[in-house]
């Protein structure tokens, strides 16, 4: 039969990347050019200089992938690309150039939301890996638990009513005078703290959301009156007690949800998914009550656009294409709409 080639493309924040996929489950390329020494002089990402470094680098990118995967651009059946959520002059770069070389290539247009690229990257990773399961995805603007019934069926069963985690992470790593992005900086630092040292308030929020905002503020109240009292603060006790409040609260959270909807498989997505106190102890709840565990590669945790052509893939097989008109959606939502 007959192989399907999908090349991904990925420029929602600040990686600009592109990747080609034989089949929605072969990666023959995947490329980041990623922009974080750019910002980091910042603290954060600066929406202005994302947009233009991915105008410089897309198209140097999409050739990349392009000759690394071992292809010819003649050969490419498909295009799969982000357009939401995501800064949107961001997004609108990815989007102008798919909408070119689909329209080039007379080849179809898939629109992808990247929070459901998060989640189908796993299916890169385990090969084995089938719906329904539960998806906790986890990243810098999103944190929601997801049942995916089908490959293209989800339900949205809760997400964070605030912050989202790996904002928390980024915040309290600022304050703390680290280098941005701060959650792997708090994971390396949380290694040499003792998580319990300081007891910073586990969130309480109802159903299946989350909420972090109150766990920041008490946070940065604990930085602001040691400083005042002239007390030094030992700031690996401090990452690793927050780190463990934020794990604690995700895992809870997700093992109600399992059980409350009977689902057997759990698998972690999204830049934060990176985490090693998540990682291990998420896998460690699934064990001790026989839930199956799904935890993406590294590399393939935090945005890229190999999980792009993976979600793009499994939507072409369901004829769900997009017009040459597609528009970037910043504040794109699970079902597709803008919230
Ligand atoms: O998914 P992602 O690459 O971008 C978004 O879609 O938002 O996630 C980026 C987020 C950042 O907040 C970053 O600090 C966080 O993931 N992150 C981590 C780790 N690695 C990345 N948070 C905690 N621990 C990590 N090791
Ligand atoms: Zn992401």
């Amino acid at each position: 039969m007959e192989k399907i080639l999908t090349l991904g493309i990925e420029t929602s924040c600040d990686e600009t990347a592109a990747a080609v996929l034989r089949d929605g489950r072969e990666i023959l390329s995947n490329v980041i050019s990623t922009q974080i020494p750019l910002h980091q002089k910042f603290g954060g990402v600066v929406p202005e200089l994302a947009s233009r470094k991915h105008i410089v680098n897309i198209m140097p990118v999409v050739d990349e992938a392009i000759r690394t995967a071992g292809v010819e651009l003649s050969q490419i059946n498909q295009i799969a690309v982000t357009y939401g959520p995501g800064l949107v002059g961001a997004l609108l770069v990815g989007v102008a150039a798919a909408k070119t070389l689909a329209f080039a290539l007379k080849v179809p247009l898939v629109a992808v939301n990247h929070l459901e690229g998060h989640i189908f990257v796993n299916f890169l990773s385990a090969p084995e890996l089938e719906p329904p399961f539960l998806s906790l995805v986890v990243s810098g603007g999103h944190t929601a638990l997801i049942k995916m019934n089908t490959y293209n069926e989800f339900e949205l069963l809760g997400q964070t009513r605030d912050d989202a985690a790996g904002e928390a992470f980024d915040k309290i790593a600022r304050v703390m005078n680290l280098p941005y992005p701060g959650g792997p900086e708090i994971d390396r630092l949380a290694k040499t703290g003792n998580p319990d040292a300081i007891d910073f308030p586990h969130p309480k929020v109802a159903d299946f959301d989350f909420s972090f905002s109150g766990l920041k503020s008490s946070v940065l109240n604990y930085l602001n009156s040691t400083s005042m009292r002239g007390e030094t603060v030992n700031n690996a006790d401090v990452a690793a007690s927050f780190q463990r409040a934020v794990v604690d609260s995700l895992i809870d959270k997700t093992i109600d949800a399992a059980e409350n909807f009977g689902l057997s498989k759990i698998v972690l997505a999204g830049g934060v998914a990176a985490n090693s106190a998540l990682e291990s102890s998420l896998r460690a709840a699934c064990d001790k009550r026989g839930l199956k565990f799904f935890y993406p590669t590294k590399i393939l945790c935090t945005d890229n656009a190999a999980m792009i052509a993976c979600r793009g893939y499994y939507q072409s097989l369901a004829e769900d294409f997009a017009p040459l008109t597609l528009n970037a959606v910043p504040n794109l939502n699970f079902k597709g709409a803008a919230q």
